[in-house]
């Protein structure tokens, strides 16, 4: 299972790679904003500071809705640099954008993905990656992580290579589940992933041995 990180904070993108088990990066135009990140040029160099600091897929979103600026404007993107993976909104033009996309051996990731239905139809046009938003799903009193176990059925029946990309995790409970129900990659707040480290149990384990430790050597 990969893990990516959702954010387009530096220092916390940082803080991931640190610890040695992080596979990407996920941004979006609001996450984007949130870090003042303001202007095409602004935004391009930022991508390639990401680049510069994780060693896997970084995706990068479009903003444009019609198919032939998408097509120009993924083509800008994709050209940043080699992890750069177009970030497509599922609509009708970004379908179309897609399939043109996977037919030039442009990586994309099919974002805003709420149904089975849809993700469907990201990997009939050969996206790279689709994402499912389950946080945001969850917060409309609809199961999320039903939708993933809908999808990995649907792309194992059909040997589909499209990776299932879970987005907007937002918790461990949602990491933890995602890897029992076989999503490729998740993408969540740096919280999500080192909330996984804790338990308490290791906390007091590790103290008594460190106590224990020292009451034996103390001459
Ligand atoms: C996915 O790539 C999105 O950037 C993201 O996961 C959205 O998460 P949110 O619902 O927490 O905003």
């Amino acid at each position: 299972m990969k893990f990516f990180i959702d954010t387009a904070n530096l220092d916390q993108i940082k803080e991931a790679q640190d610890l040695g088990i992080l596979d990407g990066v996920t941004t979006n135009p609001s996450l984007m904003a949130k870090e003042g990140i303001t202007g095409e040029e602004n935004i391009k160099k930022h991508y390639q500071k990401i680049c510069e600091i994780v060693d896997g897929d970084v995706s990068a979103e479009v903003i444009s809705t019609t198919y032939q600026e998408m097509i120009k404007e993924g083509k800008a993107l994709a050209k940043l640099h080699e992890q750069i993976v177009v970030k497509v909104p599922m609509i009708k033009d970004g379908v179309k954008a897609i399939k043109y996309f996977s037919d030039n051996r442009i990586k994309t990731n099919c974002t805003l993905v709420f149904s089975a239905g849809q993700a469907l139809l990201a990997a009939k046009a050969g996206a790279t990656y689709v994402s499912p938003f389950i946080g945001r799903l969850d917060d409309i009193s609809t199961d999320g992580l039903s939708l993933i176990q809908e999808i990995r059925l649907i792309y194992d029946n059909y040997g589909f290579a499209t990776q299932i990309l879970a987005a907007s995790v937002r918790h461990t409970m949602h990491v933890i589940d995602c890897a029992k129900i076989g999503a490729d990659v998740m993408t969540g707040p740096l919280s999500s992933i080192e909330g996984l480290l804790k338990h308490p149990l290791t906390d007091i384990g590790l103290e008594k041995f460190l106590a224990d430790f020292k009451k034996g050597n103390q001459k």
